[in-house]
C-alpha cells in the first residue's frame, strides 16, 4: 500500500529504568515497533525508531533508598542494562537515550513553560502529608499508617493490603513516612493541573469520530475514558527527583514522570537530529504534517497516549498527533501474569545467557503469539515446537537443502534455469502473492499473521523441493534439477527479504550465505534474484533443534523460583493468632445473590454492589473494580460478612457488610462463592 506521508516517525514506550526488561516488554511493544521500522526502512521509506529509557518517577527513589544509592545509580544502571538488551535483540532504534540527559531536561522545562506562560494549566492548592523532618511531602504510596477497617499497622495510601480497602492518605490513622517512619502533618501545596475536561470535546471528536481504525482495545479504552468524563490532572509532583518545575517558588517540586516522560521520544528526536544533520530536523519529524507519528506502547500506556500526551501537544500547538497508536494486550507466562517483584519473568538478559544465538527464536516465537487482541501465554513447550517443528523443519530445512545441493551437484554456484513445468509455474506463482499479503498486513499492525504469511513462502518452498525429489531426479534427469535448485534458491532469496523485519539475525546469516549484496522489499516476489553463475558461500544451519533438557532447565527454574515465593509467602503472611469458637462465631458470614453492581462516580477503584441477603436488599461497596467488570458478578452468589459495622465513605455512600474474596500473591482478586446454588441468606459455618 502506498504510504502518503513523506516520513515516519516510530516510538516505544520509553521502559523504567528500575529493573532489566523482559519477555513481556519485547512482545508487546519493542519486537513490533522493530518490525515495522524494518519494514519500512526495506521499502525505501524514510524512518525514524526513537527509543530511550524512562528515568524519573516515585520508584526509582525507593529503589535507591532501599539500596543505599542515589536514583542517579540507580537509572544508571538499568539504562546500561536496558539498552544493552534492546541491541543484543536487534531492536533497531535510531536512537536510545534517557530522560536524565541534559537535552530532555531543557526540553521538557521549556515545554512546561510554553503551557505555563500561555495559562494552560490551572493552579490549584490542596492539602498534603508533609514529612517536617525530611522536608519532603509525600506520595500515597510513600504514606503509611493504620488501616481504618482492619486496623492493620502498615496500610499504605492508597490501598490497605491486609483487607484490601481502598484508601486515600487521608483515611489513615497515625499516618507515617514509609521509609524513614517519621510521623506527619498537613501542609498546603500548590500544583498545576492540565485541564483534560477542556479537551474532551475535541478528543471525543478526534478519536471516536477520526480514527475509528485504531485497534479495538485502544479504542473501546478511550471511549471508556471519554464515558466517565475527563478531569484536570495535576502535571507536577513534589519530589526531589526529576525535572524541576521551571517556576520562580516551585522549588521541591517537579515535573510529574508522565509529563516530562512522552516529551522524551521529542527530545531524543532532537538529540539524534542535531547529532546527524542529513536525518532532518527535528522539527520535520514532529511538525510537519507530511510526517505520521505511530506510537507502540503496552496496554497500560493507552491513557497516556491517547488521551494526556495529545491533549499537551493540542495545548502547545506546534505538533503532529498519533495517527495510530498500535497497543497490544499482556503477554503470561506459563498460565500466570509475569511479575517482576515474584521474580515470574525470563529476563532478556538470562535468556541471552542460557540461550545464547537464539534471539530470532524468541522474536519468531513472541510474534508467533503476539498478544494484539487479548492477553497471551508464553510456554516453553510451545517455544520449543515452534522452533523445531517450524524454524527448523520448515524454514530451516528448505534453505539448508537447497543450500546443500548447490554445493554438492554444483559446486555452490546457481545453475541455469531450464523450461518451467506447471508445478515450477504454480510455485512462483504461489509466492508472487505473498509479497501484497504480508504488506497489507503488516501496514494494518497484524505482525502475527504477517509472520504467518512469510512462513507460508517456506512452506511453499518446502513443500516444492520435498514434492520434486531433486536428490531422485538427479539420477534420471540431471537438467531437470538445474531448474528444481534454481527456483528453490530464488524461493530462498525471497525468504531472506520476507524475514527480514521479524528475524534479522537469521535473514542476514541467510544473505552471508547467498552472497546477496542488496536487498529490498520491492524485490519480494521476484524470480532473478540470484543469477545463473553466482557463487554463494559455504552453508551452514540456519536454526538448530531445542532438546528437551533445554526446556526442563527454564521450566526448573520457574518451579524453584515458585517455590520460594511459595516459602516466602507463608513467612509474610503466617496463620494468625488461635481463636475461641465463641470469637469464630461472632463473625455472620452469609451468602447474597448480587442483584445488581455498578460503577461509584469519581471513586475509580470502587464497585457498588446490591445484594439480596435473603431477608433485604442491602448495599455493599468494595474495592474490586480493577478485577471485574460491574456485568460479571450479576446473579452471582457471592460470601459476605452480615454483621460488620457499616462503613460511610466520603461522598456518603455506605456499605451494608463486606464481600469475601480471595488475594493471590501478585494481589490479583478473586471473589469467593458457593459450589452450588442455595438460598440467599445461608449461614456460613
Ligand atoms: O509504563 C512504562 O513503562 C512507562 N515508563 C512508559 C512511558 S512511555 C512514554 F511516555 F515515555
Ligand atoms: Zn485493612
Amino acid at each position: 500500500m502506498e504510504n502518503k506521508f513523506k516520513r515516519t516517525l516510530i516510538t516505544s514506550a520509553l521502559p523504567y529504568a528500575n529493573g532489566p526488561v523482559h519477555i513481556g516488554h519485547l512482545a508487546g511493544v519493542y519486537v513490533p515497533a522493530d518490525i515495522y521500522a524494518r519494514y519500512l526502512r526495506l521499502k525505501g521509506e524514510s524512518v525514524l525508531f526513537i527509543g530511550g529509557s524512562d528515568e524519573h518517577g516515585v520508584p526509582v527513589t525507593i529503589r535507591a533508598k532501599k539500596e543505599g544509592c542515589t536514583p542517579q545509580d540507580v537509572v544508571d544502571r538499568y539504562h546500561n542494562l536496558i539498552k544493552k538488551s534492546f541491541a543484543d535483540f536487534g531492536i533497531s532504534f535510531d536512537v536510545y537515550s534517557r530522560t536524565t540527559s541534559a537535552i530532555h531536561h531543557k526540553f521538557a522545562a521549556d515545554f512546561f513553560r510554553k503551557l505555563y506562560d500561555e495559562g494552560k494549566f490551572v493552579e490549584l492548592e490542596s492539602e498534603q502529608y508533609y514529612d517536617e523532618a525530611e522536608h519532603q511531602f509525600l506520595t500515597d504510596r510513600n504514606i503509611r499508617g493504620e488501616c481504618p477497617r482492619c486496623h492493620a499497622p502498615e496500610a499504605y495510601g492508597d490501598q490497605c493490603e491486609k483487607c484490601g480497602a481502598t484508601l486515600s492518605p487521608d483515611e489513615l490513622i497515625n499516618p507515617y513516612n514509609a521509609a524513614t517512619g517519621n510521623p506527619l502533618v498537613k501542609r498546603l501545596t500548590k500544583h498545576w493541573y492540565l485541564p483534560l475536561n477542556d479537551y474532551q470535546p475535541w478528543l471525543e471528536k478526534w478519536i471516536l469520530e477520526e480514527h475509528k481504525e485504531w485497534r479495538p482495545n485502544v479504542y473501546g479504552q478511550c471511549k471508556s475514558w471519554l464515558d466517565g468524563g475527563l478531569r484536570p490532572r495535576a502535571v507536577t509532583r513534589d519530589l526531589d527527583w526529576g525535572i524541576p518545575v521551571p517556576v520562580e517558588g516551585a522549588e521541591g517540586k517537579v515535573l510529574y514522570v508522565w509529563f516530562d516522560a512522552p516529551i522524551g521520544y521529542i527530545s531524543n528526536t532532537k538529540e539524534l537530529c542535531d547529532a546527524h544533520p542529513e536525518l532532518g530536523t527535528w522539527q520535520q519529524w514532529w511538525q510537519d504534517p507530511e510526517s505520521r507519528l505511530i506510537h507502540f506502547i503496552g496496554k497500560d500506556n493507552i491513557v497516556f497516549h491517547c488521551i494526556v500526551f495529545p491533549s499537551m501537544l493540542k495545548a502547545h500547538g506546534d505538533y503532529n498527533l498519533p495517527d495510530n497508536v498500535p497497543s497490544n494486550e499482556f503477554l503470561n507466562l506459563e498460565g500466570d501474569k509475569i511479575s517482576t517483584s515474584r521474580n515470574h519473568a525470563v529476563w532478556l538478559n538470562e535468556y541471552l545467557e542460557e540461550l545464547p544465538g537464539k534471539q530470532d527464536v524468541l522474536r519468531y516465537v513472541l510474534t508467533a503469539n503476539a498478544p494484539e487482541t487479548k492477553d497471551n501465554d508464553f510456554t516453553w513447550k510451545d517455544f520449543q515446537a515452534r522452533n523445531n517443528n517450524e524454524l527448523v523443519a520448515v524454514y530451516g530445512n528448505f534453505v539448508n537443502r537447497a543450500l546443500q545441493l548447490t554445493q554438492k551437484y554444483y559446486n555452490g554456484i546457481v545453475p541455469e534455469c531450464g523450461e518451467l513445468t506447471d508445478i515450477d509455474k504454480a510455485t512462483l506463482d504461489e509466492f508472487k502473492d505473498v509479497k501484497q499479503n504480508v504488506e497489507k498486513l503488516l501496514d494494518n499492525f497484524k505482525f502475527r499473521d504477517a509472520q504467518k504469511e512469510a512462513m507460508n513462502l517456506a512452506r511453499i518452498g518446502n513443500k516444492y523441493i520435498a514434492d520434486e525429489e531433486p536428490w531422485k531426479v538427479i539420477k534420471t534427469d540431471p537438467e531437470r534439477v538445474k531448474t528444481i535448485i534454481y527456483i528453490s534458491l530464488q524461493l530462498t532469496a525471497n525468504l531472506a527479504i520476507a524475514f527480514e523485519p521479524f528475524l534479522p539475525f537469521s535473514s542476514k546469516k541467510l544473505r552471508e550465505m547467498l552472497n546477496m549484496d542488496t536487498f529490498r522489499w520491492e524485490d519480494l516476489g521476484s524470480t532473478t534474484l540470484l543469477p545463473a553463475g553466482k557463487q554463494l558461500a559455504k552453508p551452514s544451519l540456519l536454526f538448530e533443534k531445542i532438546e528437551d533438557d533445554v526446556i526442563q532447565f527454564q521450566l526448573d527454574k520457574l518451579e524453584a523460583t515458585r517455590k520460594a515465593n511459595l516459602a516466602a509467602n507463608a513467612k509474610a503472611n503466617p496463620i494468625k493468632e488461635t481463636i475461641s469458637f465463641d470469637d469464630f462465631q461472632k463473625l455472620d458470614i452469609r451468602v447474597g445473590t448480587v442483584l445488581e453492581c455498578e460503577r461509584v462516580p469519581k471513586m475509580k477503584k470502587l464497585l457498588k454492589f446490591l445484594i439480596d441477603d435473603g431477608l433485604n436488599k442491602r448495599t455493599i461497596v468494595s474495592g474490586i473494580s480493577q478485577w471485574y467488570e460491574p456485568d460479571q458478578l450479576v446473579g452471582k452468589q457471592v460470601l459476605f460478612v452480615a454483621n460488620l459495622t457499616p462503613r460511610e465513605f466520603k461522598n456518603g455512600l455506605v456499605s451494608e457488610g463486606m464481600i469475601l474474596s480471595a488475594e493471590d500473591w501478585d494481589g490479583t482478586i478473586s471473589v469467593t462463592t458457593v459450589e452450588h446454588n442455595v438460598k440467599p441468606g445461608s449461614q456460613i459455618s
